[in-house]
């Protein structure tokens, strides 16, 4: 794992954007693995900021995003789907037909978002966020790291988190689908971002922890090929020597 540490969260976006940038500038196609979430926000706004004022264009992207609630109506505006149209997928070039997320519909077999992930070649970086529990994408503590995509019950800490989406806790849907640990792991790269003190934990989980299942985040330890990228606020923990860590503090 490679760490990054830059100063604030904006140079946090900078970062991660000209990430996203440099992979669609070296390729013809390029699948990635998006989240939703503050940590991303400004991401989508700098990528739409390139998109209207320099050359970047989306048409080589296609995306296949983490999760999505169960239970909202389609026209919500905190459906993940509307969310991403709102933030990035309306205000650029990218042809919408190659934007996915994870089948909602009752009676389906969730993993077959899996077997499209796999028939459009796999996922070429995954973009991850981290919820204050250790979770990644809906992958509550307790998932097991084999899981595929599939349908889960989100925990009380994350529909805490998230009823600043909603006018109350009681609207936060109870259900989401999302990708699977095992569906994340296959990902040729993956970039995780966190910003703010409430994530430091998370993070000190994660990197130090033992691997476990109680903390679904560790599981990125078995991958070869993961930057984190961090605040100096989440990387508050952050201990000496373990890690190769890179720090990028002033204009990033
Ligand atoms: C969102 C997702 C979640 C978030 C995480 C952090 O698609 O899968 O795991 O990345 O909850 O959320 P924020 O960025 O709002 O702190």
């Amino acid at each position: 794992m490679q760490v990054v540490v830059v100063n604030e969260k904006e140079a946090l976006s900078t970062y991660i954007a000209r990430d996203f940038m440099n992979y669609v500038s070296g390729h013809n196609r390029v699948v990635f693995g998006l989240a939703t979430g503050s940590t991303f926000t400004g991401v989508y706004k700098k990528l739409v900021h390139q998109h209207q004022n320099s050359n970047l264009s989306f048409k080589p992207v296609m995306t296949f995003n983490l999760d999505e609630y169960m239970d909202l109506e389609s026209n919500h505006p905190q459906t993940y789907r509307n969310v991403m149209n709102r933030n990035l997928f309306d205000c650029v070039d990218i042809d919408k037909r190659n934007t996915f997320f994870p089948p909602i519909k009752k009676n389906i077999r969730f993993s077959v978002y899996d077997d499209m992930i796999e028939k459009a070649g796999g996922i070429d970086c995954q973009y991850l966020g981290i919820g204050v529990n250790g979770h990644i994408a809906f992958n509550e503590p307790g998932t097991s790291f084999t899981i595929k995509t599939h349908k889960v019950a989100l925990a009380d800490a994350t529909r805490e988190a998230n009823k600043r989406f909603f006018d109350s806790k009681d609207q936060v849907p109870k259900h989401a689908v999302t990708m699977g640990l095992s569906t994340i792991m296959k990902a040729r790269r993956i970039v995780l971002a966190a910003s703010g003190e409430k994530k430091a934990e998370a993070i000190r989980g994660m990197l130090y922890d033992p691997i476990s299942e109680q903390m679904p985040a560790t599981v990125l330890r078995q991958h070869s090929n993961v930057v984190v990228v961090l605040d100096r606020a989440a990387a508050q923990f952050l201990e000496e020597g373990e890690y190769d860590t890179t720090e990028i503090f002033g204009a990033c």
